[in-house]
């Protein structure tokens, strides 16, 4: 009886670095402490902050509100305007969008000013997405398939710069590029998909294949672990999907051999680690 714990589950630079800005800013920001909506995809991590004094801002409306603390940007960064209003706001504003994300805000405003279109392969309700878009300086499109480029009339003579969502899944935007090279698009193409991501699948793929069953442990909204969460299920039926031990029933297990377990990028290696110890001792 085997437990394989995959070495990429759990949090990536991005959100560790974000996670570790808040609590910097705990001990010694300017209080109240805000993040511009929930620093990650987990309630355990989002509860265990907000007992700690820090306070969610669910809305821009909400955000003009404030007059005082600090704000802290999440991994998934912001738009532009959003940015702006907040430090025209007179408060501390600390930006802990992820460096990787960034570097697409800079491409997205670059494309504009160079003329180009940017086309953002992603999901458009994603907060990163709408981030992107709000860098943007010029038109701008959002596509989540390789269909929905083939329907973009983008105007004669016209260069177009193709990105993607840092979680995108790295084989569809292939075939994305793919097709994008077959049209009679002139541009290039920037590939944005982030290694962390990449390599959680990987290794997530690999092991769902060579195991009776699999746990993904993450947040229900979190769309990395939702993508996760299909990965496994594509290679291995018997994938389970959890945000923490108290969700996992171990009855069927009695019947596996091997079992392999990931997680999504918001979640705490505490959690891993729990439930880890917990199916190993129970096989
Ligand atoms: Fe950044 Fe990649 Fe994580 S873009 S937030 S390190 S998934």
């Amino acid at each position: 009886m085997e437990v394989i714990t995959a070495k990429s589950a759990g949090f990536c630079f991005g959100v560790k670095r974000a996670v570790d800005e808040v609590k910097t800013q705990i001990q010694k920001g300017v209080k109240p402490v805000y993040t511009y909506g929930p620093i990650i995809h987990n309630e355990q991590v989002v509860d265990s902050l907000s007992r700690q004094g820090v306070r969610v801002i669910r809305s821009e409306e909400e955000l003009s509100q404030i007059r005082e603390g600090t704000i802290i940007i999440r991994s998934h960064g912001v738009p532009k305007r959003i940015q702006d209003k907040m430090e025209s706001l007179g408060v501390h504003v600390v930006d802990a969008t992820c460096p990787f994300v960034k570097k697409i805000h800079d491409i997205a405003r670059k494309a504009g000013e160079d003329g180009d279109v940017l086309i953002i392969a992603g999901n458009p309700d994603h907060p990163e997405v709408q981030g992107i878009v709000g860098w943007a300086t010029g038109e701008v499109h959002v596509i989540e398939s390789a269909e929905d480029l083939e329907k973009l009339q983008i105007p004669e003579g016209k260069k177009a710069v193709l990105v993607a969502q840092t979680t995108f899944n790295k084989l569809k935007f292939e075939y994305i590029v793919e097709i994008f090279a077959r049209t009679s698009y002139y541009g290039y193409v920037v590939n944005t998909v982030c290694n962390a991501t990449d390599e959680r699948q990987t290794e997530a793929r690999e092991i769902a294949q060579k195991v009776d069953a699999m746990v993904v442990i993450g947040g229900r909204h979190s769309s990395n672990t939702q993508k996760l969460y299909h990965i496994c299920s594509e290679k291995c039926a018997n994938t389970y999907f959890i945000e923490t031990l108290v969700d996992l029933d171990l009855k069927p297990f009695q019947s596996y051999s091997r079992v392999g377990i990931t997680a999504g990028a918001s979640t705490p290696n505490s959690i891993i680690e729990e439930v880890t110890e917990h199916v190993r001792i129970k096989l």
